[in-house]
């Protein structure tokens, strides 16, 4: 029973890649800062394998990528407020840097879209005017962070019974349990 809730989750993730309106396509990542406090952001999720690991893209001058470096247990929160699902993950993240693989990348993202890894000054620096940004031409900060989910727990509140699941991962073999919500 639980295996038709980890298909659902693996499906819903699937279809969220090709479908940008789908509730899944933004999620939340949080990654612990070099203090040891929390920090958490939206990002877009661009592709999933078929060992279930999530990818997103960044500048690679970005806080979340020096968190990553220092401490890679990162945690994920997608939400889906029609079905009322709610689905976190802990994770470990890569932050990929073999330049054929981010190459490869860059060639599919759109002309317009890669201006957002081309800031002058790197992405958090303090400036006085947001219509001031310097974008530079012939090169980009652009990188793609892998995330390799190793616990999910799944939520789904009903009228009647809610549902609750954890999965984890051993040896590369996820296993589900119902839980009490
Ligand atoms: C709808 C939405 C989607 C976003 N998608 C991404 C994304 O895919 N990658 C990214 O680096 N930042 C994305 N951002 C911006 C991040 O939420 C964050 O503000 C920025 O990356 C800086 O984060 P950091 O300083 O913690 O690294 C998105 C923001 C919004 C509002």
């Amino acid at each position: 029973m639980t295996n038709i809730i980890f298909s659902s989750i693996r499906n819903s993730l699937n279809n969220a890649v090709k479908n940008p309106g789908h509730p899944f396509r933004y999620f939340t990542l949080a990654t612990i800062s070099n203090d040891g406090s929390p920090r958490m952001r939206t990002v877009v999720l661009r592709s999933i394998d078929d060992q279930l690991n999530l990818f997103f893209y960044t500048d690679k001058r970005s806080k979340k990528v020096k968190h990553i470096e220092q401490q890679d247990s990162i945690g994920l929160l997608f939400m889906d407020l029609e079905k009322n699902i709610q689905i976190s993950m802990q994770a470990s993240a890569l932050v990929i840097y073999d330049e054929k693989v981010l190459n490869a990348i860059w060639q599919q993202i759109p002309e317009k879209s890669r201006k957002d890894y081309t800031s002058h000054l790197p992405p958090g620096t303090k400036i006085t005017d947001p219509e001031n940004v310097n974008y530079i031409e012939g090169q980009h900060f652009f990188t793609a962070i892998k995330l390799v989910p190793q616990r999910i727990e799944y939520l789904q509140l009903k009228k009647n019974n809610h549902i609750r699941v954890i999965f984890n991962k051993e040896n590369d073999e996820w296993s589900g349990h119902f839980l009490v919500p």
